[in-house]
């Protein structure tokens, strides 16, 4: 009889733990979600262009691979933003402010085509997003729409 009660709190103790644990996981991601946004706003031709992908242009396939295998003369934006886009990259680390977290929905949600083109073909100035020149527009909406994705 003892014997059991000092089970039960022992599996009770354990119960808490994790159930702290739980909380305390759950209060980081909602640290990193939204996160805060050190980019500045595309100038306007640029922010208002819309993708010329239509559906049936639109290749999934091409714009994973692009998310991963990146520029010849860039580092990958998995290896920054992560393979599944949570902004959690093994160089993600490195950079202050972070990279961005597109598993967030406020991170691409309500940000237009147009913003997320130029922010992957020039940078983001005194962070840690480079430039990517040698990508074509269409390379660029292709990554456009897969890092938009990765929200859903
Ligand atoms: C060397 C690290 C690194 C690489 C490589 C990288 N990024 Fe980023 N990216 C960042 C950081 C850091 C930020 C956060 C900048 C900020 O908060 O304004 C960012 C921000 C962004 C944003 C958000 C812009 C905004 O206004 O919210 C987009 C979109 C983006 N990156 C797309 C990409 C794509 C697509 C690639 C690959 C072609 C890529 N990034 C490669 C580090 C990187």
């Amino acid at each position: 009889m003892f014997h059991s009660r000092k089970k039960t709190v022992a599996l009770l103790g354990l119960v808490a733990c994790a159930t702290l644990m739980g909380g305390v996981n759950s209060q980081a991601l909602v640290q990193n979600c939204p996160q805060p946004r050190f980019t500045g706003k595309a100038p306007d031709d640029y922010y208002n262009r819309k993708s010329p992908l239509t559906a049936q242009l639109l290749d999934a396939k091409a714009g994973e691979k692009l998310y991963f295998d990146g520029a010849t003369d860039r580092f990958s934006c998995a290896t920054c933003h992560g393979s599944k886009g949570d902004g959690h990259g093994e160089m993600a680390k490195q950079y202050d402010p972070p990279p961005r977290n597109f598993s967030c929905p406020q991170a691409v949600n309500g940000v237009p085509d147009g913003h997320l083109f130029w922010i992957v073909r020039f940078g983001s100035p005194g962070t840690g997003m480079p430039a990517h020149k040698n990508f074509s527009d269409d390379q660029i909406w292709q990554l456009v729409a897969y890092v938009r994705g990765l929200a859903k």
